[in-house]
């Protein structure tokens, strides 16, 4: 799939963020824990989604698109637990299955993740707090086979706050009677949505959003909902908010966000206003304005509440555009800023050294033919596209299509010349 960018084209109106992609593949593993039937609202229909849901299905589980951005999850009293390689290679998030089938059944197979091209993505936190929580853990053929032996509260510190540890480590200790601590947690806002809902079910889950979370236990599989449906709704998506801030900075005049919880975003907000822009916040919605050339600043990733990692490319083509030289410090993954390969075809000027790049700008950049890597690189190429005079073509699209709702008709609403072709 590639998307094809007319660039020039000025930004202006309004776009709606979506449901957050990392807490609506989170709480699909999640509704694994409840018997009983899930109605999850503001779910986000993006490649991701689809394929979490293929598992739900291959494990036997009912997946049903209800309306537009409604799920019907529901599992069967009993199943296998063994998540099928050839869908959970698509995707990280798959590993999510892991504490969400510890937690129903005491026992999963869930293959180890491949690495991808943001770094090595261990699962060593994951594996010490099932075996902290009693759980046997084998790492062979390719798969994390955890299975129940003395399953007891445990506490728990982790080396690095992983969002998709403190997930797993939550979600299995909701299925273990007695009280789990854990400590060094990651606090992202999509912990508090597992939180809220796991808590929804009957669970008891205090500290979550803090750098210690208690979770009181019960017996596996004893989670029960009432008898009629449990029903949440999904939190919106911070990184695609910060996604269109970032080019409402790059080629707004005025954009407004909606949907969001500015909350959320007071990282990026802040260093939006550090390069010149002035960004309004509302109750549920946030303006951005551009008024003058853009400051070059420095931008340090942190676990949240810090800078989030999945924007660090997207504001490194900001950083291009603006006057001044922006160094950017990638604390969470070792291999992130490949993207700067593909901005430098484009007529970037980016030093890449270890974990850090520094950007010179202002610079002009020409559309040209690029590839992207990621995700959020993907995210980063449509910016520039947005900017660049000419012509660009970004190949390996469908990586974009993987973590972002309508991302054509959204940039095309908002003024953007960008079609997608196959
Ligand atoms: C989640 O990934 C997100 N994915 C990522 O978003 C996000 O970039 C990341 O958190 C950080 O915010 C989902 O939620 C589905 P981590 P996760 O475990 O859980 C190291 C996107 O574009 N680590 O917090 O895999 C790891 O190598 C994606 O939406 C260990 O060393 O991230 C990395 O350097 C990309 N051992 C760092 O921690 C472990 O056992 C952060 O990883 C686990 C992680």
């Amino acid at each position: 799939m590639k998307l094809v960018i007319q660039g020039g084209n000025m930004l202006r109106g309004r776009v709606r963020v979506s449901g957050a992609k990392n807490a609506a593949l989170l709480l699909i593993a999640a509704s694994a824990i409840v018997r009983g039937e899930v109605i999850l609202d503001n779910v986000p229909r993006i490649a991701d989604v689809e394929t979490q849901l293929e598992i739900v299905r291959a494990l036997g589980g009912r997946a049903e698109w209800q309306e537009a951005n409604r799920v019907l999850l529901n599992w069967p009293d009993q199943f296998e637990a063994i998540v099928p390689y050839k869908l959970a290679k698509k995707l990280r998030a798959s590993n999510l299955f892991l504490g969400a089938l510890a937690a129903r059944i005491g026992q999963v197979q869930v293959p180890l993740p491949g690495g991808c091209d943001i770094g090595s993505r261990p699962m060593d936190l994951h594996v010490k707090g099932l075996n902290a929580l009693g759980f046997e853990v084998v790492l062979e053929h390719g798969f994390i086979d955890a299975r129940a032996r003395e399953l007891r509260g445990g506490r728990i510190y982790l080396d690095f706050p992983s969002v998709g540890a403190t997930e797993n480590i939550m979600m299995a200790a909701v299925g273990i009677p007695g009280t789990t601590v854990v400590e060094n947690v990651a606090k992202e806002p999509e912990i508090v949505d597992l939180a809220s809902f796991l808590n929804a079910t009957g669970a008891t889950i205090r500290g979550a959003g803090t750098d210690l979370i208690k979770i009181e236990g019960r017996e596996p599989g004893a989670r029960s909902v009432s008898s009629e449906q449990m029903r949440f709704s999904v939190i919106p998506d911070r990184i695609e908010a910060g996604t269109y801030m970032i080019a409402a900075a790059a080629m707004g005049t005025e954009v407004t966000i909606e949907n969001v919880i500015s909350q959320h975003l007071q990282p990026v907000i802040a260093k939006l206003q550090d390069m010149g822009l002035d960004v309004l916040v509302d109750e549920d919605s946030l303006t951005v304005r551009r008024n003058g050339s853009l400051q070059a600043t420095d931008i340090k990733t942190f676990p949240y509440p810090g800078f989030p990692t999945d924007l660090q490319s997207p504001i490194m083509v900001l950083l291009c555009l603006a006057i001044g030289t922006g160094v950017i410090s990638e604390n969470v993954f070792d291999n992130r800023f490949r993207v700067a390969d593909e901005l430098k075809r484009m007529g970037a000027q980016i030093r890449v050294k270890g974990h850090t790049a520094v950007v010179e700008g202002p610079v002009r950049l020409l559309g040209a033919q690029v590839k992207a890597t990621d995700l959020r690189a993907g995210a980063a190429l449509i910016v520039a596209g947005l900017v660049a005079e000419g012509e660009t073509e970004i190949c390996q699209a469908e990586l974009i299509a993987r973590g972002y709702e309508k991302v054509v008709e959204k940039f095309s609403a908002l003024g953007a010349r960008i079609k997608c072709v196959d």
